[in-house]
């Protein structure tokens, strides 16, 4: 088969901000954590389980218009670690960097203790969790010591809306 007929074209964007290699089948959930949802009229293209020569097989999200917050960023670092960011500008990639995830996440995830104190209503105590181990992820609330199931990190995600 010829490069034209296995290969999936996208356009190319103007502004905005490509995330790539994500793992394969993870994009939807990073556009539910970014709170994402398509009525904000932002030009959008997700690709699912393409090609890749580093992951054998990648989700892309490319955003126009679109940049993210640092919070935004670990957010992303937890779901898909091995994303790379590319911030474009007049089509070009002007800069581009791995998420990496941060030794504490805080007020980023709801722990799932409902009796931990981050959880109590009232005076606000933001959650904080440490990281064990980024391979396989591993973290732990430090105020309850409960530990997060990766696979529950998605629906943990504290949205301000
Ligand atoms: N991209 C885009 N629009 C642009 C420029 C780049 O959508 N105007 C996308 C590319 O399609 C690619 C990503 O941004 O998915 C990164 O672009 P580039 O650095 O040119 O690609 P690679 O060299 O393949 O990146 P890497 O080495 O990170 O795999
Ligand atoms: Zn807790």
């Amino acid at each position: 088969m010829n490069e034209s007929v296995s290969t999936l074209i996208v356009s190319k964007i103007m502004n905005g901000t490509v995330i790539d290699h994500i793992p394969a089948g993870k994009a939807l959930d990073i556009l539910n954590v970014l709170n994402i949802k398509g009525s904000e009229g932002l030009r959008i293209a997700v690709l699912m389980n393409v090609e890749s020569k580093k992951l054998g097989r990648k989700d892309i999200i490319k955003i126009e218009q679109k940049k993210l917050t640092p919070t935004e960023v670990n957010v992303i670092a937890l779901i898909a670690p091995t994303a790379t960011i590319n911030i474009i500008e007049n089509f070009l990639v002007v800069s581009k960097y791995r998420v990496e995830i941060p030794e504490v996440i805080e007020g980023i995830l709801r722990c799932t203790n409902p009796t931990c104190i981050s959880n109590k209503g009232g005076e606000p105590i933001r959650s904080r969790f440490k990281v064990i181990s980024r391979e396989p992820l591993k973290i732990q609330c430090v105020y309850c010591g409960s530990f997060v199931d990766k696979d529950d990190i998605p629906k943990l995600i504290i949205r301000k809306s």
